[in-house]
């Protein structure tokens, strides 16, 4: 076996040392340093198996570039495609990271049995072959071209890969996988480092795309190096409260398309569903309307939905109110409150103030201000808001209504599901041309709010 040579690597974002460091002199943190095992140059398997295969490139003048469409391919899942950009693009590795149990392996084979033509390797080094059968039993999807390989072995995989040569690779996960060229245990900072970059090089070298399953830390962060993320084209991540049968797909990082598009499935008995209208799973339907409910023409990273934010605002028991936000940050919603006290005249002081999302969503939206003041005020007067209502905007300390990124996309989205009327900020710039079948409602302060959530509405 080759000699190896020993290096320092930061865990946060992959710095490089000869010696051990207490803080990294690079992002700053402190008693981040692993070992690193270096494979002696020349040694890795990738050189081995791959340099023949990359093609060589010439440097070229921008304007001879030649183009051509990238093809995308088609991966059998609308949202799985959307989050890409489109589709799959040939020799890329995308990096699937989420917590455990959130259904990562179930994505990933969902996507190997999905009927997309694609003859696809799905190696798992986590479950052996009777898990993944009856996984897909429970699934109901057959694909006869995919094979399984429960293999952890690198060098074993790639040999695989050179033999059946797959159209896609699903790796489930790279914290499981390891090569005899570096000498420290599978899931260190140098096998994930040794065994992606082998994987890039084989991606690249035959145009086949690779899914990388990751697990994600209790801190949030893909466990192993920070470096995983620069090797990888894209960066997913796999979100949802366990509670809930939602699940959002997000893109982190995309070198082929836009970064925040997001994804919506939801977990059911026979795997994951696509969800291709969040606004339509995320609206209840009531038969009378109830008070604290208010709906926000939300924007997340780039796609709008429509959302119920639901408050209940009731008497104090105790000397200090209890204040209490589930998917939202709490901080956000008491500067909501202090501004309805000081700017509308409530007495917030003496109330316990709950909030809550449809469907377990968390989100960080600065355009939801508008809504969660709507249901508080709607559950403070105990008046249900006007139906076919929606809101987006930004509260400012002052009372001001700020316009929410993307004001025009959320009108649209509220118009598209038939609502009648929005409130958005006076500031907000419209769109050009008209929508049709919504009225838009400009307020400048929030004081102004509530005559447009009752407007009509008989005063006992
Ligand atoms: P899994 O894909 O094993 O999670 P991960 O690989 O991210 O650790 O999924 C785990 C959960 O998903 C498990 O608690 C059961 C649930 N599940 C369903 O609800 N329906 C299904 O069809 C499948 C396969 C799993
Ligand atoms: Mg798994």
């Amino acid at each position: 076996m080759a000699e190896a040579k020993k290096a320092y690597v930061c865990r946060e974002c992959g710095y490089d040392a000869p010696k051990w460091l207490g803080k990294c002199p690079s992002c700053g943190a402190w008693n981040t340093f692993d070992e690193l095992v270096v494979a002696k140059k020349g040694s890795s398997v990738a050189a081995a198996v791959t340099s023949s295969a990359v093609p060589k490139a010439k440097p070229q003048r921008v304007q001879d570039i030649k183009t051509g469409e990238t093809k995308r391919i088609d991966i059998g899942q609308s949202e799985v495609n959307r989050v890409l950009g489109g589709g799959l693009v040939p020799g890329s590795i995308i990096l699937v990271g989420g917590e455990p149990g959130i259904g990562k392996s179930t994505l990933a084979l969902q996507l190997a049995l999905a009927d997309n033509g694609l003859r696809t390797l799905y190696v798992s080094g986590e479950e052996s072959a009777e898990q993944i059968k009856m996984r897909a039993e429970r699934l109901g999807i057959h694909n006869e071209e995919c094979v399984v390989y429960t293999e952890t072995l690198l060098e074993n995989i790639i040999a695989q890969c050179e033999a059946i040569k797959p159209d896609m690779v699903v790796v489930d996960s790279i914290q499981t996988i390891y090569t005899d060229l570096v000498d420290a245990s599978a899931g260190s900072v140098s096998q994930i480092r040794e065994c992606a970059s082998t994987l890039l090089k084989y991606a690249k070298g035959s145009g086949t795309p690779i899914f990388i399953i990751g697990h994600i830390t209790k801190e949030g962060t893909i466990a192993g190096p920070k470096v995983l993320e620069h090797i990888v084209d894209v960066v997913l991540q796999f979100e949802g409260d366990g509670n809930n049968t939602y699940r959002i797909l997000r893109g982190i990082k995309n070198r082929f398309g836009a970064t925040f598009e997001i994804g919506v499935f939801e977990m059911l008995e026979k795997g994951l569903r696509s969800v291709e209208n969040p606004s339509e799973v995320l609206l209840s339907h009531y038969d009378e309307p109830l008070s604290g409910i208010a709906v926000a023409a939300t924007v997340d990273g780039i796609r709008p939905y429509l959302l119920e934010v639901q408050a209940l605002v009731s008497q104090a028991a105790y000397g200090t109110p209890q204040r209490n936000a589930t998917g939202y940050d709490s901080r956000r919603m008491n500067m909501l409150l202090a501004i309805l006290e000081k700017r509308v005249g409530l007495k917030m002081f003496q109330k316990d103030v709950f909030l809550n999302f449809a469907g377990g969503f968390k989100v960080s939206d600065p355009g939801l201000d508008l809504a969660v003041v709507a249901a508080v005020l709607s559950s403070y007067f105990d008046r249900p808001i006007n139906e076919g209502l929606a809101l987006a905007g930004e509260i400012g300390l002052s009372g001001e209504v700020r316009p929410a990124p993307r004001t025009e996309q959320r009108i649209s989205e509220a118009a598209r599901l038939g609502f009648k009327k929005i409130v958005v900020s006076g500031y907000a710039s419209l769109p050009t041309k008209k929508i049709k079948g919504i009225e838009i409602a400009r307020i400048n302060t929030v004081s102004e709010l509530a005559r447009h959530l009752f407007a009509g509405q008989e005063v006992e």
